[in-house]
Parts: structure tokens; C-alpha cells; sequence
């Protein structure tokens, strides 16, 4: 038998193209709306049925397509987008591969209507007629795509219900809004209007937009930032540690207007998140990272969701040192007037005036984060409240030196702290505060002249596994650089001899347990240094108040005025909130007073 080569029919050259970029509706929405993007759409409207696969419709104002060119947009490797390789190294467009349309056409029956800027007739290929038809069309681009892959049954199989592709379509929609606010955009579904956006010039049009698509909890519950340095800028609103989620859904990273889905991206993100997030948790964000195209190759794969970097290690520092810089910059003035928990109602208009927090500048410490001190407005009912037979709230015209966290009033059960601040209410869970400022302390400590030690006036001995002495013994001078002295007793039992300054009266004998533990999971003391933010945080931890313990008035003030100017107090090790507050707004709400 002899098999001979022959090139294939441009038919099912483009069908199998079309395997890698069409893989449900979802996609054709993408490349189709990139599309209208690319043409300087101001305005993109998509009309879909039954979940797309019975028909997409996408209309844009964009410049349109010539006559002439008609034939050739539907021609496999043909774009306006690039000439040469220069061109594609420095990308600029969403497209450039020039096989979108093509592909769609070969797997659905696709028709193309267009009217070029400053022409008075538009035109229309697809469907029967060879040559271009005319057609009544505004400026602009209509691309209708029906019955998608009616003549590939095979991928016409692994669709799924009608409801589950439009999800997929609407998620899509959806992203490429949050990726260009001066664009307006509208979906409707069978008729059906599922969502419109306006195009959102300022910040407060954009915050009411990305509230429309993530939820009003995650305009609520960021911090919205800008960043500039070596030719990088970063900006966009990152999510609080306590506002975290048990999957990774609420994440949205956008490379000069693309989204995209990088491993060095999202590796820098959770470092930058490592310290302050609970277990197993996933951060919320919404960034925008952008810099010269040149120094990104979106030519990586064909739905260019990767991204390729060519200084992968300068934008991964990038984006771990500014993340982390305004994870730790954030301060209870930051988040006060916003801090509710998620799903919670949102506040009054009247609870943030001039609308949203001006932007948080890194790298300057002098200008990083501007309080808005939301509860000093007019409106707030809290200076002409009766201030009872309680202390230290300050007079009204002290107001704006008030503390963020205001006063303590009272301890809860000997777990919570009471106060009230100039808003309303503050609540605190004393032993999660004390802790996060504990173990800030450790870590500034231990990079800095070390750990100051203090020794017992009884030492204390403990009982351990042979083991546990040896390696107790092992990593002598590691425990001594955390300010633990300890010797062994015997091949039992240890004693220890100084305990650090910062943990005194913690239980010698559960930190020492503790410990051993710890070295006993990582196994030799490298493997500890290593972990040491993991060991800071269990000494923390010993050394912070516990439950049931009775503050004084003044210890509580300490302890407010402590998380205020501590690094990543809103958050314990980890990563629960350590406070909350209820507004006098709230409060009011709560019991029906009218205002
Ligand atoms: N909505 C539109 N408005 C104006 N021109 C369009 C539109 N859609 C497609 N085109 C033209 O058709 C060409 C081919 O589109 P496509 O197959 O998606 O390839 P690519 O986007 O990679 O160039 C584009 O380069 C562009 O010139
Ligand atoms: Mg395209």
C-alpha cells in the first residue's frame, strides 16, 4: 500500500484549527469581542440563544471592515493586527493570528456585516452569495454565528446544557468588562437582558461596575492600590486576608488589557498573601498589571491565556514587593469605614463621602494610605451622642485626632474588647490582636538585634523523648537566637533556663513542647530557619493574652493602639480577623430608630 501526501482542504485546515480556539461558545465570544476591542469599539452588544449554540450575535461601533477586505478576514492567516516580526514581538492588539474568524466559519454558518467609519453603505459576506452583499448596518461590525458545530458532530458532543455554556459565556463577558471600563457592554440571553455596563470613566463608575460583577463585598473588603517602579505599574483593588475564599474564583489578573492565567503570577501573589491568610484559603483580586509589550510574549499558545515574561524574576519581585507592602501597610483607618463582613448590606451613601478611599501609594511611606476617616462627616450621629458615665471619648472637636479604634468601654466574657470609636462600635478579639502584634514584634526582633532574653527565676524542666533531647540539643544555638536557653537533665528531660523578653509569663513548658514539634516536622534547623515565620507564630501564640484573662481599661487601650500601628493587624496569624465594628448607622438600622 502506498500512502501519498497532499495538503489538506482549507476547509479542514481551518476545522482543525478551530479545535484549539473554538472550544464552546464561550470561546467564539471571546475571540469575537477581542474582536470589536481591537476595532476601537466603544460600545459591544451580544445576543445569544440557548446558550449560544443556537446563535451569538456581536455588534460593535468600532471602525469596521472595507468592502474589499470582507473576503480576506474570513481567510485563514489574514489580520490587519501584525506585518512583521517586529510587529509580534511588540503585541499590542488582542489578536494577531489572524484564524479566528476562519475557524468560527468552519464550524458554524457565520455571516459578517460591516460598515466602514466614513462610508455611507455597509456590506455582508457569508451564507450563499460569493460576493459581498449590501446590507443595512450603523458604523460598525456585526458578526452572527448560528448552529455551531453542525458539521462536527464530535465536538458537538461535548457541550454541555444550554445553562452551563451560557455560564461559561457570561464568566467570559464578564472578565473582558472588568478589562476595559471605557468600553460598554451588553449581554441578553434569549431575549433576555442579563447584564449592562456602561462605559466607567472615574472611580466611582468603576468601583459601581466591578461591584456589579464581583459583588458589592469585594469593593467592600479591598484595598485599592497603584504601583510604579522600573517601568512596571500595578494597580487594581486586592482583597483583605479575611475576606479570603475557600476557592480560587474571585481572582482576575490582566497583562496590558489581556487576562491571563500565569504560574509566576499567581506564585508571587500567594507569597505576597503567605503570612496573613488562613489555611487552605484563596485571595480575592482584581490587578492590572501593565508594561512596555515588548517585555511579554503573548505568543504562547493559541487562546493566549499564558503569558511569557521576559524578565520573569523582576515582574515576580514586582508584584510579591507591592502586594506585600500594601498587605502591610493596611491599617484600621484604612478599612474602617468599609470593614463589614462579606454578604453583609451595604452601608449608607452617606457613609462615604466623595465615594471611594483615595489610592494607596507603595514605596512612599510618607503618602501611603490617605485615612478617609469616613465617621467625621457631618452626617455622623456619633459626636452628639450622650457619653454616659464612660471615659475616654474625646470631645467632639478633638474628633480628628481620634484614634481609628477609638476607646475601650468594657472586656466581653474576658474574650472581646469593647470600644467605641467616633463611628460607633469597635469590637476586638483580644487574644487574635495580641497575637498578630506579638508576632510582628518576633519577626522585627529577630531581623533585627535579635531576641531578647530573659532568664527564670525557676527553671522549668520538661519531659520529653530521647529524641526530643537530642534535638533540643541539636539546635542549641537556633532556640538561643529566639531566646530560649535549655539544657538537658538527663536522656528525658530538658530545662529551660531563659525565655524571651517579649513572651514573659507565657507556659515555658507548652512553648518547649511546641517547639520540639516543630523541629520535629522539619527536621533539621535549616529546614526550621526556613519555616521561621511558622515558629514566631507558634511563640506568638504562647506569648499572647489568652481568654479569661481581666485587662485594665489602660491595658485595652494599649492593645487598640498597638493593632492600629501594627503591620497586618487586621488579621491574626492565622488569618482571622482580629476586629470588627458595628456603625452607629448600623446599630440604628438594628433597632428600627429612625434618623
Ligand atoms: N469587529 C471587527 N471590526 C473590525 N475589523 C474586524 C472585526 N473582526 C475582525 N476584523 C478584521 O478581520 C481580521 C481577522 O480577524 P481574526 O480572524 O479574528 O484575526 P485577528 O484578530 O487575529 O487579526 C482582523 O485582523 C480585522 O482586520
Ligand atoms: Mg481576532
Amino acid at each position: 500500500m502506498t500512502r501519498r501526501i497532499h495538503a489538506l482542504p482549507s476547509q479542514l485546515v481551518n476545522q482543525i484549527a478551530a479545535g484549539e480556539v473554538v472550544e464552546r461558545p464561550a470561546s467564539v465570544i471571546k475571540e469575537l469581542v477581542e474582536n470589536s476591542l481591537d476595532a476601537a469599539a466603544r460600545q459591544v452588544d451580544v445576543d445569544v440563544l440557548q446558550g449560544g449554540v443556537k446563535r451569538m450575535r456581536i455588534r460593535d461601533d468600532g471602525m469596521g471592515i472595507a468592502r474589499g477586505d470582507l473576503a480576506l478576514a474570513l481567510a485563514r492567516h489574514a489580520t490587519s493586527k501584525v506585518a512583521s516580526l517586529a510587529d509580534l514581538e511588540g503585541i499590542t492588539s488582542m489578536g494577531f493570528r489572524g484564524e479566528a474568524l476562519p475557524s468560527i466559519a468552519s464550524v458554524s454558518r457565520l455571516t459578517l456585516t460591516s460598515r466602514e467609519q466614513n462610508s455611507d453603505q455597509a456590506w455582508q459576506i457569508g451564507g450563499e452569495a460569493d460576493e459581498p452583499q449590501p446590507a443595512a448596518h450603523p458604523q460598525g461590525t456585526t458578526v452572527e454565528v448560528r448552529d455551531l458545530f453542525y458539521n462536527t458532530p464530535a465536538r458537538r458532543k461535548f457541550l454541555k446544557t444550554e445553562k452551563t455554556e451560557f455560564r461559561h459565556l457570561e464568566q467570559v463577558l464578564r472578565r473582558l468588562a472588568l478589562a476595559r471600563f471605557d468600553v460598554g457592554f451588553k449581554l441578553a440571553h434569549n431575549g433576555r437582558q442579563v447584564f449592562s455596563a456602561r462605559p466607567a470613566a472615574s472611580l466611582v463608575e468603576r468601583e459601581k461596575r466591578i461591584a456589579a460583577l464581583l459583588g458589592q463585598a469585594f469593593i467592600d473588603n479591598s484595598l485599592r492600590f497603584e504601583h510604579e517602579a522600573a517601568g512596571l505599574r500595578l494597580w487594581g483593588w486586592i482583597g483583605l486576608p479575611a475576606f479570603s475564599r475557600s476557592q480560587a474564583d474571585m481572582q482576575h489578573f490582566f497583562v496590558n488589557g489581556r487576562m491571563v492565567r500565569d504560574k509566576l503570577v499567581s506564585h508571587a501573589i500567594r507569597q505576597a498573601y503567605q503570612d496573613v491568610l488562613y489555611h487552605g484559603r484563596h485571595p480575592a483580586f482584581l490587578l492590572y498589571l501593565e508594561l512596555d509589550p515588548r517585555l511579554v510574549d503573548v505568543n504562547v499558545h493559541p487562546t493566549k491565556h499564558e503569558v511569557r515574561f521576559r524578565e520573569g524574576r523582576l515582574v515576580h519581585d514586582f508584584l510579591f514587593r507591592t502586594l506585600h507592602q500594601v498587605l502591610a501597610d493596611a491599617r484600621p483607618e484604612d478599612v474602617l469605614p468599609d470593614a463589614r463582613p462579606p454578604g453583609a448590606e451595604a452601608p449608607p451613601a452617606s457613609s462615604h463621602p466623595g465615594g471611594a478611599r483615595p489610592p494607596a501609594r507603595v514605596g512612599e511611606k510618607a503618602a501611603a494610605y490617605q485615612p478617609s476617616f469616613a465617621w467625621q462627616s457631618p452626617a455622623s450621629p456619633g459626636a452628639d451622642r450622650g457619653q454616659g458615665t464612660l471615659p475616654p471619648m474625646p470631645a467632639p472637636d478633638e474628633a480628628a485626632d481620634a484614634p481609628p479604634l477609638g476607646y475601650a468601654l468594657a472586656q466581653l466574657h474576658g474574650v472581646y474588647i469593647l470600644a467605641q470609636n467616633q463611628e460607633g462600635l469597635v469590637l476586638v478579639d483580644m487574644h487574635a490582636a495580641h497575637e498578630r502584634i506579638t508576632y510582628e514584634r518576633m519577626k522585627q526582633a529577630v531581623e533585627g538585634q535579635g531576641v531578647r532574653s530573659q532568664p527564670l527565676l525557676v527553671p522549668v524542666s520538661v519531659r520529653v523523648s530521647p529524641r526530643e533531647v537530642e534535638l533540643a540539643l541539636e539546635n542549641r544555638d537556633l532556640l538561643a537566637e529566639l531566646g530560649m536557653e535549655v539544657d538537658a537533665l538527663g536522656k528525658d528531660s530538658l530545662v529551660v533556663r531563659a525565655m524571651p523578653t517579649l513572651l514573659e509569663g507565657a507556659d515555658a513548658e507548652g512553648l518547649m513542647r511546641d517547639l520540639l514539634a516543630d523541629l520535629v516536622t522539619h527536621g533539621s534547623s535549616e529546614r526550621l530557619r526556613e519555616a521561621m515565620n511558622e515558629v514566631l507564630s507558634t511563640m506568638a501564640c504562647h506569648g499572647s493574652v489568652r481568654a479569661n484573662r481581666r485587662l485594665a481599661l489602660e491595658e485595652m487601650n494599649a492593645l487598640l493602639r498597638d493593632i492600629e500601628s501594627t503591620e497586618r493587624s487586621g488579621q491574626c496569624n492565622h488569618g482571622r480577623p482580629t476586629w470588627t465594628r458595628m456603625s452607629m448607622v448600623e446599630l440604628d438600622k438594628l433597632f428600627l430608630r429612625g434618623r
